[in-house]
């Protein structure tokens, strides 16, 4: 049994004529293929048998349901397994917000046999890699922790590694009710961060501060100092370059809560935290 549910994908579409052909696609591979014709058969298919499945693969438009509900109507229930996208339309990368959902990326359509197999490979390989991060890596590290006094090092390699774990990042700075997360806060001493201001979700990896201007005060709090909040005064406005997590090169410009996360979470790669701005609160630690 393990070995079909190692292989078992529920895939969900509208388009009666899609499963038989991907049923037919993957005939020759050791995946077993269920079908569903909507996201309310999907949810019913997952009740009875929840335990069997090791991926999903949906549509994202369909009518009643679309495949961005079904994930969070999964994710409700306690669902982790990996979620992967069809669309005639992918906007590719999928958005974070919609990754943080077990949303593991978007097969275009139409598609090559092929090209399918290599997407489920690949959303079962992350997802395991994910799991693996998880268990071994992504625990808070809180004050006096050494590890958040290491000046990080720059990433060099830009592989799926990297991209599961800023995903995994992301997911332990929503589930802990952050902002921000620094690689060291979560016991990687390299130089990657991730921030949600709510409005802008991103990873940087390697940022670099190329401008600042401005100046303003707010009291901030991080998850490495429980229950310490310090005043800080940082720049107003700052403009940042790095990359992706992707690989690819990113510059943007920052104001507001945005600006002082990234300033943050930057300060976390050198070692650098908020108690440093305020002696006393180190009495607080
Ligand atoms: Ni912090």
């Amino acid at each position: 049994m393990s070995g079909l549910s190692s292989r078992h994908v529920l895939v969900v579409d509208d388009e009666p004529e899609l499963c038989p052909v991907i049923r037919k696609a993957l005939r020759s591979y050791d995946y077993h293929i269920t079908c569903a014709k909507n996201g309310y058969d999907a949810l019913r298919l997952y009740d009875q048998e929840r335990d069997s499945f090791s991926l999903i693969l949906t549509d994202i438009n369909m009518p009643g349901m679309s495949g961005c509900e079904l994930a969070l109507d999964l994710k409700a229930r306690g669902s982790r397994i990996p979620i992967l996208l069809m669309s005639d339309d992918c906007i590719q990368p999928l958005p974070i917000k919609c990754r943080s959902l077990g949303l593991s990326g978007c097969l275009a359509k139409p598609f090559t046999p092929d090209k399918l197999r290599h997407a489920l490979d690949e959303t079962s390989r992350m997802a395991n890699r994910v799991c693996e991060s998880t268990a071994k890596a992504l625990n808070l590290r809180v004050y006096p922790d050494p590890i958040l006094r290491e000046y990080c090092t720059p990433i060099s390699t830009y592989d799926s590694d990297l991209q599961a774990l800023s995903e995994q990042m992301f997911i332990f700075m929503r589930e802990n009710c952050g902002v921000g997360l620094a690689g060291p806060q979560v016991g990687i001493i390299e130089r990657i961060i991730v921030a949600d201001d709510s409005e802008t979700a991103l990873c940087l990896v390697n940022p670099e501060i190329i401008s600042a201007s401005g100046t303003e005060r707010m009291v901030e709090g991080c998850l490495s100092l429980p229950g310490v909040q310090v005043d800080v005064a940082r720049n107003a406005h700052v403009g940042v370059i790095g990359k992706r997590q992707d690989g690819k090169r990113i510059s943007i410009e920052a104001d507001g809560l945005l600006a002082r996360i990234l300033q943050h979470e930057i300060d976390h790669l050198n070692g650098t935290l908020i108690c440093d701005y305020d002696p006393v609160s180190k009495m607080y630690l």
